[in-house]
């Protein structure tokens, strides 16, 4: 079968692609721990799985409006604005099959070919791709780990031409576990006022998951007047522990929510029904879980940190948000394994700890940001203590 051209230039995303190996070494009988998928381990709390049955049994197996049911909208529009201080109406909401999919149609309603997107890296595997399928130009922008991995005003300023159409934003940030503050956001909102036609989506995915002082804000919050200037993307897969039910959200102008819909309409049309009524009893019940799950994600990546931290070769500093360390280990290039391979790069050294750690990691490379490596830590204590082993027995064997 003849490949689109385009499609050949599409690389399949790094953490699926280790995720796939894992589950290939796991089929041939290894144990793998397996850190490279970024999703949460708890399960979907009981009540919304309840719901989502009376949905499905109440009738609502139907297609929906292609946005979403008004219930979820109306939901979502209370979320924003008791959460985040920002009004979005129901009309200027859409639902999708997971956030995935609400910033991918975003990206291809919006782009003609030659426009550019800013991606600040380390930046989520699937950003630049998604560009390059709408015709876009990613134009990714290294952030300094002595600044938390953040894009900074100058740096934006820098990166702005005539051509730019998007500033995507992620915070708290996949993989670098950044989080912007107030204060941050607005120093980019001063840059941002002087080029009108530059939109910008923020990716908060992750707002739920934050640490210690580190408060999450969004940019509309702290720069109102942006308003109709920003796409605010958001969902319950991280926050609830719902990745596999694929609801995200997203508010924004209305022609641009509306160019969306127009695409999902042509290609999925609604999200999974009894997903959205899931989706509508995780924002209206309680929200206990996000605070108690917070907790463990503090603790378990304290205990991370404490155990990798002294191993010789990587150096860690703590996430601010989100559940993933990403791991500098670059001082272990040119060491050689017992197999006698030299490790040159991230990608080799996250090889030979799945075949000799069998711990699966996703290379920093794949992020942008080579001479890392990102372990999520959003699994059981006794998983990670093991893990941590692994990798520094494994790191060890290095000579
Ligand atoms: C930064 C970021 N944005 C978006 C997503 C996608 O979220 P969803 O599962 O709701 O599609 C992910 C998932 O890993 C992510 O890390």
């Amino acid at each position: 079968m003849q490949i689109s051209e385009k499609i050949k230039n599409i690389r399949v995303s790094g953490t699926i692609k280790m995720a796939e190996l894992a589950r290939k070494m796991q089929a041939e009988g290894h144990d793998i721990i397996e850190l490279s998928e970024g999703e949460p381990d708890f399960d979907t709390p009981e009540f919304i799985i309840e719901s989502a049955f009376d949905a499905a049994r109440n009738g609502q197996t139907r297609y929906t409006s292609v946005p979403g049911t008004i219930e979820l909208r109306k939901a979502i529009s209370k979320k924003f604005y008791n959460d985040n201080k920002v009004e979005y109406h129901v009309d200027d909401i859409i639902v999708g099959t997971g956030a995935k999919q609400l910033i991918f149609n975003a990206l291809l309603a919006t782009i003609n070919p030659g426009n550019e997107v800013i991606i600040p890296a380390p930046y989520w595997v699937s950003y630049p791709d998604m560009v390059k399928i709408a015709d876009g130009i990613p134009v990714i922008v290294p952030c300094d780990s002595l600044n938390g991995f953040k894009i900074t005003p100058e740096k934006l300023h820098k990166a702005i031409t005539n051509d730019t159409r998007w500033l995507l934003l992620n915070s708290p940030g996949n993989p670098s576990g950044a989080v912007y503050s107030s204060e941050e956001l607005m120093a980019l909102a001063d840059v941002l006022r002087d080029h009108k036609k530059v939109s910008i989506m923020c990716d908060d995915i992750y707002e739920a998951i934050t640490f210690g002082n580190n408060q999450f804000y969004t940019l509309v919050e702290v720069a109102p007047d942006l308003h109709d200037r920003v796409l605010t993307v958001n969902g319950v897969s991280k926050s609830h522990a719902m990745t596999g039910w694929r609801i995200g959200f997203a508010g924004g102008p209305n022609d641009l929510i509306s160019a969306m819909s127009k695409i999902q309409g042509q290609s999925t049309t609604n999200a999974s029904s009894v997903g959205q009524a899931a989706a509508l009893a995780a924002l209206e019940g309680s929200q206990e879980n996000l605070g108690v799950w917070n907790l463990a994600y503090v603790r378990r990546m304290r205990l991370v940190r404490d155990r990798l931290s002294a191993v010789p070769g990587l150096a860690l500093r703590d996430p601010q948000g989100a559940f993933y360390h990403f791991i500098k280990c670059s001082d272990l290039f040119g060491k050689t394994t017992p197999q006698g391979d030299q490790l040159t790069s991230d990608n080799a050294l996250c090889l030979y700890l799945l075949q000799y750690a069998h711990v699966a990691l996703v290379a920093g490379t794949e992020f942008g940001c080579p001479g890392y490596f990102r372990l999520c830590f959003a699994k059981s204590d006794k998983e990670l203590i093991k893990a941590c082993d692994s990798i520094s027995e494994a790191i060890k064997l290095l000579t």
